[in-house]
């Protein structure tokens, strides 16, 4: 790889390191609490039990544990919607440090729900987990795509990925039965959140804040400066500092943007519609019908150890991450993303194929495990990573943080509908569920083939300048491959 191990400092990887504890919390967040439902709902049934001295019916049973589950997302959605307030009051740093706040919050209404004897409590502490969440989804791609060079933004951009699918691994392997996933154990599984968050908020303050925050939005020449030195581990940086002079001078001409501008001025639009239809794509490809249900997903597929086969995909979540993390500078992000689509929607099929014939065939179950397995793979080749830390690159400082919002409440959202409409859509179509994600992931691929372009190594500013040229008054329209070549020599495909 060119410029490999070139700026890779220790005080960069200490940077991102510690940002992307708010990834794995994001992450120990979304998996907790798949495996120990059946315990939690035997917490829901005792206190119903001790307050109305009968036991829990049925579609109350359902409804709480649903609103538990699902409560997660709406926290997201208003978290990521609210990024924009952070980030230029208080800077990228100490918007992830104050976020900790929420964590610690959540960790102790979740923690204690068992103990008070209050459904109550956990749905509140999920809800506040979720805000904390949808923070996390901007502010830690955003520093990390601050703070990065060119050459290693989509390699450490994918570190935020890697910090989400450790989270969820950790919490389907302590959310087994003999670890915390039992009755007494699971409200320490839930508030075990607040570890995470203190040792953000002690290693945080170690951190320097977003140099381009300090010369974009502060005005901190100096400082801005002295950050950047520690994190390239050199006194050369001029190229850098010419590069955020230049993105701040673009600034000047566009203060700040807010949501309404971005969809408003020709300049953003294409952007914008690019970066939802990513988060779009990422959650509509059915990722987490598999992550929610995926225990349930492989009882339906005749596999006798479900469990095991659930943390046997976030292995393989993790794998596949790792990979992409170490190609993704090489191969780019378009590419990448379409094959990971692609692949998502082959594998989507063979899993429909598997259970459409599993009366007839029993080994059908071995090909759904491998179907789900490929399908998460291919998700963590481009569609897991990519879209979380493209919308860094598809914007410049001003529109930055509004981008970020308006990306974070897609995601969250569909996330959200997905969470809560699968298990009735499944109901519906039986073993054909997983057809209308491959029509979903088609259409994306599309998509993505014709209006996404590359973004690999180029800089923040050459990107927006390809867009300005498209939105240019010649009215001109380019395709994503005439984009491409906009921006610099390393983007062609
Ligand atoms: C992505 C998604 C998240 C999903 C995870 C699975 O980060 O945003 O919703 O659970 O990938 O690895």
């Amino acid at each position: 790889m060119e410029g490999e191990g070139k700026g890779l400092t220790l005080q960069l990887m200490m940077a991102v390191g510690t940002a992307v504890i708010g990834s794995l919390q994001f992450g120990y967040n979304t998996g907790v609490i798949n495996a120990p439902q059946k315990i939690i709902e035997g917490f829901l049934n005792d206190t119903w039990n001790s307050r109305y001295s009968e036991p829990i019916p049925t579609t109350s049973l359902t409804t709480l544990w649903s609103i538990s589950v699902a409560v997660f997302s709406v926290g997201g959605i208003f978290g990521s919607f609210s990024v924009g307030l952070f980030v230029n009051r208080l800077g990228r740093r100490n918007s992830m440090l104050i976020a900790n706040v929420l964590a610690f919050i959540a960790a102790g209404f979740m923690g204690f729900s068992k103990l008070a004897a209050s459904w109550e409590m956990l749905i509140i502490g999920r809800f506040v987990v979720g805000l904390y969440s949808g923070l996390s989804t901007g502010f830690v791609p955003m520093y990390v795509g601050e703070i990065a060079p060119t050459s290693l933004r989509g390699a450490l951009g994918t570190l935020h990925q890697l910090g989400i699918v450790l989270g969820i691994l950790m919490a389907q392997v302590f959310g087994i039965e003999s670890i915390m996933g039992n009755s007494t154990l699971w409200p320490f599984l839930l508030g075990f959140t607040f570890i995470p968050a203190m040792l953000q908020c002690i290693l945080l303050p170690f951190c320097p804040e977003s140099p381009r925050f300090l010369l974009i939005n502060r005005n901190e020449e100096l400082k801005a400066r002295e950050v950047l030195e520690k994190l390239r581990g050199t006194e050369e940086v001029g190229a850098d500092m010419q590069e955020m002079k230049e993105e701040a001078r673009q600034m000047m001409r566009e203060k700040k943007v807010t949501i309404l501008e971005l969809f408003r001025s020709p300049l953003y639009r294409q952007p914008i519609f690019i970066a939802v239809m990513l988060q779009l794509s990422q959650q509509l490809s059915g990722i987490n019908a598999v992550f929610y249900y995926s225990t349930r997903i492989f009882e339906k597929a005749g596999v006798s150890q479900p469990v095991y086969a659930t943390i046997g995909a976030g292995v393989v979540n993790t794998a596949f991450t790792v990979v992409s993390l170490f190609v993704v500078e090489r191969a780019g992000r378009r590419s990448l993303h379409l094959t990971g689509l692609l692949g998502m929607a082959f594998s989507a099929v063979l899993m429909t194929i598997a259970m459409a014939l599993l009366d007839q065939l029993p080994w059908m179950s071995y090909v759904s495990i491998v179907a789900i397995f490929s399908f998460v793979a291919f998700f963590e080749i481009g569609p897991g990573p990519i879209p979380w830390f493209i919308v860094a690159e598809l914007f410049s400082q001003g529109p930055r943080p509004s981008a970020f919002a308006v990306a974070g409440f897609s995601n969250w959202s569909a996330n959200f509908i997905v969470g809560l409409t699968f298990q009735y859509v499944e109901q519906l179509c039986g073993p054909y569920v997983f057809i209308i994600f491959t029509v979903l992931l088609l259409g994306f691929f599309i998509f993505t083939y014709f209006k996404v372009p590359e973004t690999k190594g180029r800089s923040f500013d050459e990107i927006s300048a390809g867009f300005r040229h498209e939105a240019g008054q010649s009215g001109e329209k380019y395709t994503a491959d005439e984009m491409n070549s906009l921006g610099g020599a390393d983007s062609q495909l």
